[in-house]
């Protein structure tokens, strides 16, 4: 076990520098994509979604190639295995993850605090987390094993995703290490230092 800058426990990376999550799997279903309205929220859902520990997306509603292209891109040129896929229906997407064993987290501002039920969803080895866009059917509450709340405020699906995903993995997803990446950032206090592969410094 090794122990992060603010002083979180967190296991050691495995052989591929990835985060250990205790196997756990997590994708993200973004529910009722609305090309015309959501394209940045979508995309940065996904893009949060990726950065903090999950293991895909799966968009729903509108079919949407350029955020898909756009998503994948990202995934490909910064490294790391994600998986980003479409499904027409929610319903299917539910189905098909439940039957995969997987338990149904619905982020919605009207469900149980996620500070009271996150160590009970920790405990789960497959995760679908799903966020809305406009309103969400209610069959998505009924169907869901939990309806967290990441406070109950309206804001913003790029939020609550990041902060229950923050809340899920304990800080662990911030030393997550995305292999074969084709740009890499090296952290600096300050100017901007970015590595490409095959390995070459180009510094701004
Ligand atoms: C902008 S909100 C729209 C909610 C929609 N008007 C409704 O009635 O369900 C989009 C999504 O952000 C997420 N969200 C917003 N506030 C949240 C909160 N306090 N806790 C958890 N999720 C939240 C939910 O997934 C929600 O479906």
């Amino acid at each position: 076990m090794g122990e992060n800058p603010q002083g979180r426990i967190c296991p050691l990376r495995n052989i591929n520098g990835g985060v250990l999550k205790a196997g756990m799997h997590v994708t993200v279903l973004r529910l009722g994509h609305r090309k015309n309205r959501d394209k940045r929220v979508t995309t940065h859902v996904c893009l949060a979604a990726r950065a903090l520990g999950a293991d895909g997306v799966v968009l729903n509603g509108e079919e949407d190639d350029v955020v898909l292209a756009g998503v994948r891109k990202v995934a490909d040129t910064w490294g790391g295995k994600f998986a980003v896929s479409y499904e027409a229906s929610w319903r299917k997407a539910i189905a098909k993850a439940k039957k995969n064993g997987a338990s149904v987290v619905h982020l919605t501002m009207y469900g149980e605090r996620v500070q009271d039920v996150i160590g009970a969803v920790r405990k789960k080895k497959r995760l679908l987390v799903v966020v809305g866009a406009g309103k969400v059917p209610g069959d998505v509450y009924r169907l869901a094993d939990f309806n967290v709340a990441v406070t109950g405020q309206p804001h913003s699906e790029v939020a609550a995703t990041a902060i229950f995903l923050h809340e899920l993995l304990q800080g662990r997803e911030l030393e997550r290490k995305f292999t074969s990446a084709k740009l890499a950032i090296v952290p600096q206090k300050s100017g901007k230092k970015v590595v490409c592969r095959p390995l070459r410094a180009r510094k701004n």
